[in-house]
């Protein structure tokens, strides 16, 4: 089984970069499953219903956030009606939407993403490592692939969050800095894991937003408003590979690997 997973889409650029290339990858590495993290790809802050269903319509089949997720009002309404759009499941009780979401792959294999948020340099949202505990606990037993987007802003978070479910899911994927990080790997239990994707959008501003602005804001720490960047787009990715019929734990596919793919529009 192979599963792609699209790091934080910013903005038009990111879209655009989806909707060019996206398809022809998904059929040359024959990809069986496509998750994304949308919080910020509208206008770089947030998603609308709008574009989340401009996103699915690309071949994306599950749609994570994070801290952006409510930055658009019209998404609260629509998320309850939209199980593919996930909010981080740690976000306190009574909040729209959900943070998991189960289906069926294209190879037939049963699935389910988690969303959870971090707490360090964050929101004081729930314990997510517990949160995760209890979901996992009630994931039926025919799920054999589960995926989590720890979306979090600290590198040791997200390193210890790996740990702590090695073996129990498939795989783990950070989100959030919009900075890829080198350190991909197979955990020792088979969890594929990495400490962020990196970002779908602008390489040429900081971390997705217009540069001139940024570096003014932190010259003379006024009020500002951020606008997308513009140039060197690329599409952060990873692909994790499972074996299908391979070694399994606790009733959960193992991952085999986990590759970095970085695609660009030139
Ligand atoms: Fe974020």
């Amino acid at each position: 089984m192979r599963v792609l997973f699209i790091g934080d889409i910013v903005g038009a650029p990111g879209r655009e970069i989806v909707r060019e290339r996206l398809a022809d990858l998904v059929s040359t590495k024959q990809i069986d499953l496509v998750i994304a993290n949308g919080e910020n790809s509208a206008a770089g802050f947030g998603i609308t219903p709008r574009i989340a269903e401009e996103l699915f319509s690309y071949g994306i089949d599950v749609l994570s956030g994070g801290n952006h997720s409510w930055d658009k009002r019209e998404i609260l309404e629509f998320m309850p009606h939209e199980p593919r759009l996930l909010r981080p499941a740690n976000f306190p009780e009574g909040s729209p939407g959900a943070g998991v979401y189960m289906g069926t792959a294209r190879n037939g294999v049963k699935y389910a993403v988690i969303n959870v948020q971090g707490r360090v340099f964050m929101a004081s949202n729930d314990d997510p490592f517990r949160e995760t505990d209890s979901l996992l606990a009630s994931l039926p037993l025919d799920v054999s692939f589960v995926l989590i987007d720890m979306h979090a802003e600290t590198t040791s978070e997200k390193i210890a969050f790996g740990w702590y479910v090695d073996g129990r899911v498939t795989a783990v994927v950070g989100t959030h800095t919009h900075v890829t990080t080198a350190d991909e790997r197979v955990l020792p239990r088979g969890t594929a894991y990495i400490t962020d994707v990196g970002m779908t959008g602008p390489h040429d501003g900081v971390i997705g937003m217009d540069r001139v602005a940024i570096v003014k804001k932190f010259l003379d720490g006024m009020p500002a408003r951020f606008e997308v960047a513009q140039g060197n787009v690329q599409m952060n990715c990873v692909l994790i590979e499972t074996d299908d019929v391979g070694p399994r734990n606790g009733g959960r596919l193992q991952a085999k690997s986990i590759e970095r793919v970085c695609l660009r529009i030139d």
